[in-house]
């Protein structure tokens, strides 16, 4: 039996997204491995968000370029956002790849790499797909928490983010298929799902007659399920409506990610998040007063073009007044083809690496002190 080994770089979306490929590869015959050593075809599920993850990915083509010299009928992929965005220039970096494919076109994985091997030829293949992979049994190595893809790409357009490039606009899946997932899936023995999207609080707008809300409470009933969890949330959807359905949830667990980007709303604004700090403050108080427990957890970029001293303090007050249960924070990272990228007064990176190490710092402590306030309350 053929062997082949998925390596995932990037979010819980490419996580599930390697799921799928495992799938399908397992469908045409494939077993999949954990050692690269022994595999056949070597398929890399890269990401795009910031520098550092292209950078991981040229330095891994690195040293699978070595391995490639020792058996050349080794097959070598790259698929994902990368893969979408930067097309044949991962040819042209990287002699020794094989085949390119994009996110639109996961599902056509079997087809793409039947054909490398049939033609003994490199094959590129990134066009936007009118089907999605959503239907396509994925092959996941948990066995008791599973990710359900509610939803794909973005309509956003923050104008730091890759993601409308690299995964196109949004496209929810319809309800019937996410609940079908889910009800095998609590057949198979899973009693976790989370729901993935890049944007899952703006599920069904692309559809008719159901949202968010309708979707978790549909979810909800679903008997076996025992914990949901959802990601990412985004600020500018949290309507009252979806506010109040949260308590409802008597089995969603209470954890919201919602990211807040900036403190300050000349940044906001600049970014495009679409909300400004005392919406973001309002919401937060709103979710608090219904859930007190509510673990809220955050990303934050600092050193975006423009971020003067003043809008970096308003981020730290913004840390200090919600007080993250935790927090991923990032230093702003210039992407090809962004509206930010094309910005005049990008910051130096002394300056955001300094910021950087402030916003953990400051993290740091609240983490401390609000385990110091639940040790108290306990
Ligand atoms: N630079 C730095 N951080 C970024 N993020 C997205 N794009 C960039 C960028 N160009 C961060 C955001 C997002 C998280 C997934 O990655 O905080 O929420
Ligand atoms: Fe990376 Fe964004 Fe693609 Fe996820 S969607 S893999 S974070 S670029």
């Amino acid at each position: 039996m053929k062997k082949v080994y998925i390596r995932t770089f990037g979010c819980q979306m490419n996580v599930h997204d390697s799921e799928i490929m495992a799938g399908l590869l397992r469908e045409i015959g494939y077993g999949i491995t954990e050692d690269m050593n022994e595999a056949d075809v070597v398929l890399l599920n890269t990401c795009s968000i910031r520098q550092k993850a292209e950078e991981k990915v040229y330095s891994q083509l690195g040293s699978l370029k070595k391995l490639k010299k020792e058996r050349p009928n080794l097959i070598l992929g790259v698929g994902g956002c990368m893969a979408q965005r930067e097309g044949g220039e991962i040819f042209r970096r990287s002699p020794s790849v094989d085949l390119i494919f994009g996110t639109h076109q996961i599902c056509n994985l079997p087809t793409i790499l039947n054909k490398v091997i049939r033609e003994r030829r490199k094959v590129m293949a990134i066009e936007e797909e009118k089907i999605d992979q959503e239907e396509v049994k994925a092959y996941r190595a948990d066995k008791t928490k599973a990710y359900v893809a509610i939803m794909r790409g973005c309509n956003n357009h923050c104008t730091y983010c890759v993601v409308p490039s690299a995964r196109g606009r949004q496209r929810s899946r319809p309800p019937e298929g996410i609940i079908k997932e889910i009800e095998n899936l609590v057949e198979e023995g899973y009693r976790e799902v989370t729901l993935l999207g890049q944007k899952v609080t703006a599920y069904g707008k692309d559809l008719r007659g159901i949202d968010f809300a309708d979707l978790l409470e549909r979810v909800n009933e679903i008997e076996g399920i025992e914990k949901i969890r959802f990601i990412t949330s985004h600020p500018r959807d949290m309507s009252d409506r979806l506010i109040k359905t949260l308590p409802r949830l008597s089995r969603a667990a209470e954890h919201l990610h919602l990211p807040v980007q900036s403190g300050s709303n000349r940044i906001l604004k600049a970014m495009n998040r679409g909300y400004n700090r005392e919406e973001y403050l309002k919401i937060i108080e709103k979710i608090r007063s219904l859930i007190p427990k509510m673990s809220i957890t955050t990303d934050i970029i600092v050193g975006f073009p423009g971020e003067r001293e003043k809008d970096f303090a308003d981020t730290l007050s913004l840390m200090k007044e919600v007080r993250f249960a935790s927090a991923y924070m990032f230093k702003y990272s210039p992407r090809s083809d962004t509206p930010a990228e094309r910005m005049l007064d990008q910051i130096p990176e002394e300056i955001r690496l300094k910021r950087l190490h402030e916003v953990i710092d400051l993290q740091r402590e609240i983490i401390k002190n609000n385990s110091h306030l639940r040790k108290e309350v306990e």
